[in-house]
């Protein structure tokens, strides 16, 4: 199957994801990977791989979040793509894309869910003197970082740690589970 990667920035779960996806045994072929963001990072990497790449800027939308939806969704449906990796795509996503990729669309989350939806997961971490920070990769659902649950990986939150200095430790583990939970849906 062709699936395609969502990114808004640097990408460096995107460049996980493609190079896991080089083992003969990966589940699906990485061929496209879009972007809201005409600027990020990640883009470049991607066509220096090979992989067809797509900006779809969201602000000349304004609020009409639906209509960016809907012109993403066609060039999917063109590329036939059937499973999305959200990585670092950083819009909320409407029921519309939502309901037309329900049960092929997955997200990596930088925290423990059910804790830490939303942003600032590993300030809120420390804040919350909690002993593990980690990371997520889940359905998407309706609901923010909501889904049901695929895999999940946990890392000790150390004294003194910065948000900066978790984040580095819990995302070394974000580009393990996130090939692993591609791996995982496909061997159902
Ligand atoms: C990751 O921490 C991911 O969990 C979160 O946003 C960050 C994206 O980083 N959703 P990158 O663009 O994959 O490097």
């Amino acid at each position: 199957p062709n699936a395609a990667i969502f990114i808004s920035g640097r990408g460096s779960n995107m460049m996980a994801l493609v190079e896991a996806s080089r083992a003969a045994d990966f589940p699906v072929a990485f061929t496209l990977v879009v972007s809201n963001d005409p600027a990020a990072a990640g883009l470049e990497w991607a066509a220096s791989q090979g992989i067809a790449t797509l900006a779809v800027d969201h602000k000349p939308y304004g609020k009409d979040r639906e209509g960016h939806e809907r012109e993403v969704d066609a060039a999917l449906q063109a590329a036939g793509i059937e499973l999305i990796c959200l990585a670092g795509y950083m819009r909320i996503l409407t029921p519309y894309l939502v309901n037309q990729w329900t049960g092929k669309m997955i997200n990596i989350h930088p925290s423990l869910l059910p804790k830490y939806k939303g942003l600032h997961t590993h300030e809120r971490a420390i804040e919350a003197g909690d002993a593990f920070g980690g990371c997520t990769v889940h359905w998407v659902s309706e609901g923010v970082d909501d889904g049901d649950i695929i895999l999940q990986a946990q890392v000790p939150i150390l004294d003194g740690d910065t948000p900066d200095d978790l984040a580095a430790r819990v995302l070394i583990e974000e580009h393990k589970l996130y090939p692993a939970a591609v791996h995982h849906i496909y061997a159902r």
